[in-house]
């Protein structure tokens, strides 16, 4: 099969080219109206081939699934026979379940709507809770899930000889664990109770931090309430210095600062979400994924 053709949003143009490059194929950007009643009109290339990968990153979701089915069903009517979804940043990974009676599961919701779109969806890092694999989640579908944890430790063990990598969170520590095992770097993990969006306690875990570099290693950066805790927490107790490397850089409204006021010296992240924190790029990931669908 030939290279695949990418096809992507303008906020997404750089990654998109960078895809495309390693893909060796062409990367169109996707042309959109907003009416002014809220309806979107989208234009694709009058023509596609039978191979073509949509890139669209899920952060902030609701407006980018609208113009994702979209932008999906349009492509299979213009002659796209294969579609694969690479969604750096998945949304609506974490509801899996009801956890309150008439709670709607828009993990099950999202996954079969993508399902029916793409023949398969590759992302990174995904938020997964009791589903342990993205297959489980497309029926009937392939879903990979690939790790920018490696990338992130390697970057981090250059940078920070020595570092003790933190994970923040029960769920971060399998991340944490791969990152601090490839590089040969000590790691322990926290545990965090959430009371809510914006209030979380970190405990740490018995590990001795004091006089250590200490590095936050997490999926996601939201609040960064997480973040903050972990670091104060490290910080009250003789860490050195603490740092923050995570995959996904949402860094909603005042987070990076709050990052910042809690003591943190650097953060770094992968470019599945563009921020100005970005330091490994996920591109070659993501290219060796796509290859091995073919
Ligand atoms: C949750 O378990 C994730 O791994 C992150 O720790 C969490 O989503 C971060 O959220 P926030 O930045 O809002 O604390």
């Amino acid at each position: 099969m030939s290279a695949p053709h990418v096809l992507a949003f303008d906020d997404e143009a750089p990654l998109a080219t960078a895809l495309a490059a390693a893909l060796g194929g062409g990367v169109d950007t996707i042309a959109r109206h907003r009416f002014p009643d809220g309806e979107t009109r989208l234009r694709l290339p009058a023509a596609l081939p039978a191979n073509v990968v949509l890139l669209r990153g899920l952060q902030d979701p609701n407006a980018k699934l609208t113009e994702l089915l979209l932008a999906a069903g349009g492509a299979r009517e213009l002659g796209a026979q294969r579609l694969v979804l690479v969604s750096p940043y998945l949304a609506y990974m974490r509801q899996d379940m009801a956890f309150t009676p008439g709670e709607v599961v828009s993990q099950r919701v999202l996954g079969g709507l993508l399902a029916g779109a793409f023949d398969a969806v590759i992302t990174v890092d995904p938020h997964l809770h009791r589903v342990r694999t993205l297959d489980e989640v497309l029926p009937g579908r392939r879903g990979i899930a690939l790790s920018a944890a490696p990338l992130l430790g390697a970057w981090v063990a250059a940078r920070v000889p020595g570092a003790l990598l933190l994970a923040p969170d029960e769920e971060a520590g399998q991340w944490v664990r791969a990152a601090a095992r490839a590089q040969g770097l000590d790691f322990a993990v926290c545990h965090k109770s959430r009371h809510g969006d914006r209030d979380v306690d970190v405990a740490l875990p018995t590990t001795e931090v004091r006089g250590r570099a200490v590095v936050l290693l997490d999926d996601v950066a939201s609040t960064g309430r997480t973040l903050a805790a972990a670091a104060r927490g490290a910080l009250a107790q003789g860490a050195a210095s603490v740092d923050v490397a995570v995959t996904h850089a949402l860094f909603i409204g005042d987070a990076l600062a709050t990052v910042k006021a809690a003591g943190v010296r650097q953060v770094w992240s992968s470019d599945c979400v563009a921020h100005a924190s970005n330091a490994v790029s996920v591109v070659p990931l993501l290219a060796g994924a796509i290859d091995a669908l073919a």
